[in-house]
């Protein structure tokens, strides 16, 4: 998708260094950084200059690549996959990406590995904008009949940010309301900030405004009002992580969207790759869910008048805090999972009728 009217994927490979949009210092500023080594790719995914269940993936793919320029040897290159797994604990595509990547990479000779894992690397990352990609067309036709039906902008929450930025272009809970925007559809989204990292308010609508989609940010609370005054015509988020039951573990306040959502008739989709699918955990109980430091809670971060970001602290020191990062929404409150293969009820029936 575009930034100022220019082209780009959220991650590439160029000449022995993996290139990536650092997320930390969007919207106010636009930067490109060279990840060197796999300690910088470790770096990159915890400290979230790059984010989002399939852009981590793409990343910890990259990493082993840079791990083998930096040392071609077979237990340092699993001692790099071990911490790339380790640096995010809930979204399932890094683990996915990780074990895909040494898989092909095992029992592999020497002088062939580095090209082995740049291919497979550029594999999953050309796959993932594929799947993205359909997933848009396949959620495209259920904004497609809301616009027929209702004859007016088609008004749609999402939640964090599920966008291009997250993937390596389209989005996922975005490319249906990209590929309608360019059908011609009216579209208006709801973006919630998503307190604390301000994921909507920081990403969603940066990204939306460069493609020239009309949004409006809101608190994470007015979600609720909107839809009990009939201003959303559908929810669509995406997800870290989705159990092959159906239920949806996704960024810290999805589930009470959801719940809103179903007390007030609203349709609520989730938009994911298969790659976000866990088919070996079967209870949600057992999804580590990330707790991430307290500070990204205790302080804000932002633009003053003379263009300098500082970040300020909002409550008192001592009070004690808890960030959670990540929520689950049952199964029952979700309409449909827009894939790359189809739309499908959001149960193991679904599922395995799609991805058999
Ligand atoms: O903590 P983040 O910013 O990595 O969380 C991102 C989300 O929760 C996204 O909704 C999810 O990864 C899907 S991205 C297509």
């Amino acid at each position: 998708m575009r930034i100022e009217g220019k082209s780009y994927k959220t991650i590439w490979f160029e000449n022995n260094l993996v290139k990536i949009i650092d997320q930390t210092k969007l919207p106010h500023q636009f930067v490109i950084k060279d990840l060197k080594n796999v300690k910088d790719a470790i770096y990159a995914i915890k400290t979230m200059e790059v984010r989002g269940a399939p852009l981590i993936g793409a990343t910890a793919a990259y990493g082993l690549v840079l791990s083998i320029i930096e040392k071609n040897d077979l237990s340092f290159l699993k001692k790099s996959s071990e911490e790339l797994i380790a640096s995010r604990p809930t979204a399932i595509n890094l683990k996915w990406a990780v074990d895909r990547m040494m898989k092909k990479l095992t029992g592999v000779n020497d002088k062939d590995i580095l090209k082995i894992a740049l291919d497979e690397a550029k594999a999953i990352i050309e796959e993932d904008e594929k799947f993205c990609k359909n997933i848009g067309l396949n959620g495209l036709k259920i904004i497609e009949e809301i616009s027929n039906k209702k004859k007016d902008t088609v008004n749609i929450l999402t939640h964090c940010n599920a966008g291009w930025l997250a993937t390596i272009d389209w989005g996922t809970a975005t490319s249906p309301i990209y590929h309608a925007h360019q059908k011609g559809i009216k579209v208006h989204v709801w973006v919630d900030e998503t307190r604390p990292r301000n994921q909507g308010a920081n990403l969603t609508s940066y990204e939306l405004n460069e493609e020239g989609i009309s949004n409006t940010v809101i608190t994470d609370n007015a979600g609720g009002i909107l839809m009990q005054r009939g201003e959303v015509d559908m929810c669509i988020v995406g997800t870290d992580r989705t159990l092959s039951n159906g239920d949806v573990c996704n960024k810290i306040g999805t589930y009470l969207k959801a719940l809103s959502a179903k007390d007030n008739n609203v349709p609520f989709y989730v938009a994911l790759p298969s790659s976000t699918i866990d088919w070996s955990i079967k209870d949600h109980k057992q999804i580590p869910i990330e707790e991430r430091n307290s500070k990204e809670l205790s302080h804000v971060e932002g633009i003053d008048e003379n263009n300098e970001i500082k970040k300020v602290r909002i409550y008192p020191q001592k009070s004690k805090s808890l960030n959670l990062a990540f929520d689950i929404t049952p199964a029952k409150l979700v309409t449909g999972l827009i894939t790359e293969r189809g739309i499908c009820e959001a149960s193991e029936k679904g599922l395995k009728g799609l991805f058999k």
